[in-house]
């Protein structure tokens, strides 16, 4: 097992990618504060990890606030004893995508800015204190996007996104003599396996979604929607230990999509 008994936070872990890496990260041995603004979505993971035999506990927290953050890592310790991985992954797209940037509200801007970017903020600092105060290391993953790496016309969200690599990047610097990995995975569309299209506002029937998501995977060099899942194997592989020499890296889960 590539993670056991260690104790990892996830953010975001009601849905999406949170939950698909609760649910891997709990089947390779990890413990797992399973974290969302939706306390139900994270208890639902939690269910479906302890029925698949793993363990996990759920805990409700805002990652915009500062409050929520610090409670989250001191809850992982007082469960599990100390804190291995923090997974930086809840993230919420601008509303109503592809509007223009003079469409946009200084509320949305700051509403948007405050999860994406504070969000992993905090999560990192709380992290950083922790492990700085057991003093042997750490695991930082961050859930950045191809939208931070590329001028993809979803401005603001892209910015965020921009913003968490650069964090990823200078924390990964930073905290390197401490023996703290930092890294990001920057996933392409996932317009199904996720809510984030619904997040967003944008309506897709359920019948239609496959064709959808067909849709946006045929824009990938190598033809096939992004799901969950593959975030959630990159993810794994990143607070491995077999990635023990791997901090500062952005890596794209996108079918080749920023490659040309
Ligand atoms: N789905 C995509 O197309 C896509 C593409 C690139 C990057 N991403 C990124 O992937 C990450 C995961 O998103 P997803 O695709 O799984 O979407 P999702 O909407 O399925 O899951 C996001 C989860 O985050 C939770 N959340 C929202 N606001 C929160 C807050 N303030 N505090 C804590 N939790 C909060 C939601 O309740 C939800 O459970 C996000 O950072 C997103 O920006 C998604």
């Amino acid at each position: 097992m590539l993670l056991e008994r260690k104790s990892a936070v996830i953010t975001g872990a009601g849905s999406g990618v949170g939950r698909a890496s609760a649910l891997r990260f709990a089947k390779e041995g990890a413990l797992v504060v399973c974290t969302d603004i939706r306390l139900q979505w994270a208890k639902e993971t939690v269910r479906q990890i302890e029925a698949a035999g793993g363990v996990a506990i759920p805990q409700e927290c805002d990652v915009a606030s500062e409050q929520d953050v610090a409670a989250t890592v001191a809850a992982a310790v007082e469960r599990f004893g100390r804190l291995d991985i923090m997974f930086n992954n809840a993230g919420i797209p601008a509303p109503r995508r592809g509007k223009t940037i003079e469409d946009h509200t200084i509320e949305e801007f700051e509403r948007i800015t405050s999860v994406n970017l504070r969000g992993v903020f905090l999560g990192c600092k709380y992290a950083v204190a922790q492990f700085k105060k057991q003093g042997d290391g750490g695991v930082i993953l961050n859930t950045g996007s191809v939208a931070g790496l590329v001028g993809l016309g979803d401005t603001i969200y892209g910015a965020t996104k921009g913003g968490v690599h650069q964090l990823t990047r200078g924390v990964a610097i930073e905290c390197a003599p401490f023996g703290i990995r930092v890294n990001a995975i920057c996933p392409s569309g996932m317009p199904y396996t996720t809510n984030f299209t619904a997040a967003g506002g944008t309506e897709v029937p359920p019948d239609a979604l496959e064709q959808y998501a067909e849709r946006v995977g045929s824009i990938h060099p190598l033809g096939k929607p992004i799901r969950a899942e593959d975030c959630a194997e990159a993810a794994v592989y990143l607070v491995s230990d077999r990635a023990a020499n791997i901090t500062g890296v952005l890596l794209p889960v996108d079918g080749g999509y920023v490659a040309r």
